[in-house]
């Protein structure tokens, strides 16, 4: 939620500032701003909208300053405009600040410095921050106008300050909020992300909740949350620059939805030897294996859309009992949680507020946390006992999709794992593991059918999406995606369910898209969706080889799984090119679909 960043160094900051918002817009984007230190001024401009936006209002900015913060916004306290958006300045503009997160008690803040003479001019949170910042001296010393001012602070935040007279130093505060430092020759970053700053360095030091630094050109200092300097060790990512740019795509979904045979063969790596699974290359320990009798696992969105795949997976592998929770509601149900549960938190991002809120939940009982993450480094992978990464690298558009895959597919090495541990061993399935890659790279070079056929639903305004078993937790994953980005309303269903009231609802001008990848309960699936089409639906199916002779004249798209277990990562992809293509064909903003964000890093 909100993508910051800041330079200081040997370089125009200007042009630097605004390669790291494009990186960083989809944490966020709809409005963005940049304030520059230069000649004892704070020089900001600010733009509603997206940062191509922003790009129309720099001619008066100066050139040149060595030093600047800038942020792609997704609002919370008040609408995207001008006032709203970041930089926020203090009264007199000689304090500059960029945000992400909340100030909780805003409110009473704002009142108070209001009764003391300080004047707003917008409607956020964030604005409270250069006043305090003012009102603790900040122009005479930064750092500790920081730290009196983050004891004022309620909430989950990072923040960055600067002042006119200072360009020689940025001050960075975190406390939940993700924000890392990069380091690069001469010059230092600090952002949300790496993605920020990928094409000068891919080292970086991440704050701790908590810390506080000073960042000039060629030093960072770090205090923790008593205010004691303390090191912390740089850590290094292998994503190039690269992979954080388009490509000859026409949009990052489109390039990560191909990217995906390649992410799962990373995911893979080292993690499969001899037809059973390295624990340890997964962040786990093999003698930990035997004690957890229940997972339970946490997640949001699509993450807890592969907890859900992978449910089914652990209990019919491992033999272990599984609960999925969507993360905001865990802790507010009061869960049980006994000693020899495991609790496993899956997220892209690994900085999802509701999914660190249960994994810290977890972590209060005593029980034992694993994390599955696409981010190495993030809070989550932190403050868990272990983490497994997924590998996907990095995911850009907002609509997840190789981050889901790989998702599911380190759930089943995690399966698998706990069934070797338990004498229930499949080598099988580890060996045609290692297939989904090549099996993918097939699927993907013949996939054309399922644009043709997203031109006809782009007329649709709803549709559901209906399966039976694991094939209903992908079809929820397919609406999901379909929603989010071409905004059809569309409802995942459990086929047999339909006829218990929702039946209702289906006419010729509700599409149904069913999906079939498990041959055991194909033909159930089959009646259901004869019922449909009895109402006048048309139906789009995903189905595996197995059945394409009882599908015959249907639209369809067929995957061929190695075994049915592993048939989610495949059956994900048309379903994943289904709402892609529909959005297309709608003329949507795919990547940056409206009122949404990311990285959920607020309650
Ligand atoms: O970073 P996370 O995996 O924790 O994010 C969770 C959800 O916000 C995310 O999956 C969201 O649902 C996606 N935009 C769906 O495509």
């Amino acid at each position: 939620m909100c993508g910051i960043v800041g330079y200081i160094g040997d370089q125009d900051a200007l042009p630097i500032l605004m390669r790291g918002l494009k990186r960083l817009e989809y944490r966020g984007y709809d409005s963005a701003g940049v304030a520059l230190i230069a000649s004892g001024q704070v020089a900001t401009a600010k733009s509603p909208g997206k940062v191509a936006m922003l790009e129309t209002r720099l001619d008066l900015l100066p050139a040149g300053s060595p030093c600047g913060i800038a942020h792609t916004r997704w609002a919370t306290h008040g609408a995207p405009t001008d006032e709203n958006a970041h930089p926020h300045v203090d009264c007199r503009g000689k304090i500059a600040v960029v945000h992400n997160g909340i100030v909780e008690n805003y409110v009473e803040l704002r009142a108070e410095l209001a009764a003391k003479g300080h004047r707003f001019v917008s409607e956020t949170d964030s604005e409270v921050i250069p006043h305090l910042l003012e009102e603790y001296g900040a122009t005479d010393d930064l750092l500790s106008a920081a730290r009196q001012t983050e004891t004022r602070l309620d909430g989950a935040y990072a923040f960055l300050a600067v002042v006119a007279d200072r360009p020689d130093v940025v001050v960075a505060v975190r406390r939940a909020s993700p924000l890392i430092i990069g380091l690069a020759h001469r010059a230092n970053y600090i952002a949300s992300d790496f993605s920020a700053f990928l094409d000068a360095t891919n080292r970086a030091l991440v704050l701790e909740n908590g810390d506080m630094a000073a960042v000039t050109a060629d030093d960072v200092t770090i205090f923790d949350s008593t205010g004691a300097e303390i090191e912390r060790e740089p850590m290094t990512v292998n994503w190039d620059v690269r992979q954080a740019e388009r490509g000859g795509y026409s949009h990052f979904m489109l390039k990560e939805i191909m990217e995906q045979p390649e992410a799962w063969a990373d995911c893979l790596l080292g993690r499969i030897q001899n037809q059973s699974i390295e624990v340890e290359a997964m962040g786990l320990r093999t003698s930990e294996l035997t004690r957890w009798q229940r997972v339970q696992i946490v997640a949001a969105g699509t993450a807890y859309h592969a907890g859900l795949v992978g449910k089914v997976l652990l209990e019919n592998l491992a033999g272990i009992p599984v609960d999925v929770d969507v993360a905001s509601e865990f802790r507010y149900r009061r869960p049980l949680l006994t000693p020899d549960t495991l609790v496993l938190a899956v997220s892209q991002s690994g900085e999802t507020a509701d999914t660190l809120a249960s994994l810290h939940l977890a972590r209060e009982r005593g029980v034992y946390t694993y994390a599955i993450t696409n981010s190495v480094g993030s809070t989550l992978a932190r403050d868990a006992d272990a983490a497994g990464y997924t590998y996907a690298g990095p995911e850009i558009a907002v609509a997840s999709t190789k981050a889901y895959t790989t998702q599911i597919l380190m759930i089943s090495l995690l399966a698998l794992a706990l069934a070797q541990a338990r004498n229930r061993a499949r080598p099988d399935l580890v060996a045609q593991l290692g297939l989904l890659p090549a099996l993918g790279e097939a699927w993907l070079a013949q996939s054309d059918s399922v644009r043709d056929y997203s031109e006809l639903l782009a007329a649709s305004n709803q549709m559901f999406y209906i399966g039976r078993g694991m094939d209903y937790a992908l079809a929820m994953e397919g609406q999901l995606k379909m929603k989010e980005i071409s905004y059809i309303h569309a409802e995942a269903y459990p086929a047999g369910e339909m006829k218990h009231g929702t039946l209702a609802l289906i006419t010729e001008d509700v599409p149904v898209v069913a999906v079939s990848t498990q041959p055991d309960l194909a033909v159930k699936l089959r009646s259901n969706v004869e019922e449909v089409k009895a109402r006048g639906a048309k139906v789009f199916a995903v189905i595996d080889q197995s059945q394409r002779s009882a599908w015959g004249q249907d639209a369809m798209a067929e995957v061929h799984p190695p075994s049915p277990w592993l048939s989610p990562v495949l059956a994900a992809m048309p379903l994943q090119l289904l709402a892609y293509w529909t959005a297309v064909a709608r003329g949507e903003d795919v990547d940056k679909p409206r009122n949404l964000a990311k990285s959920v890093t607020v309650e």
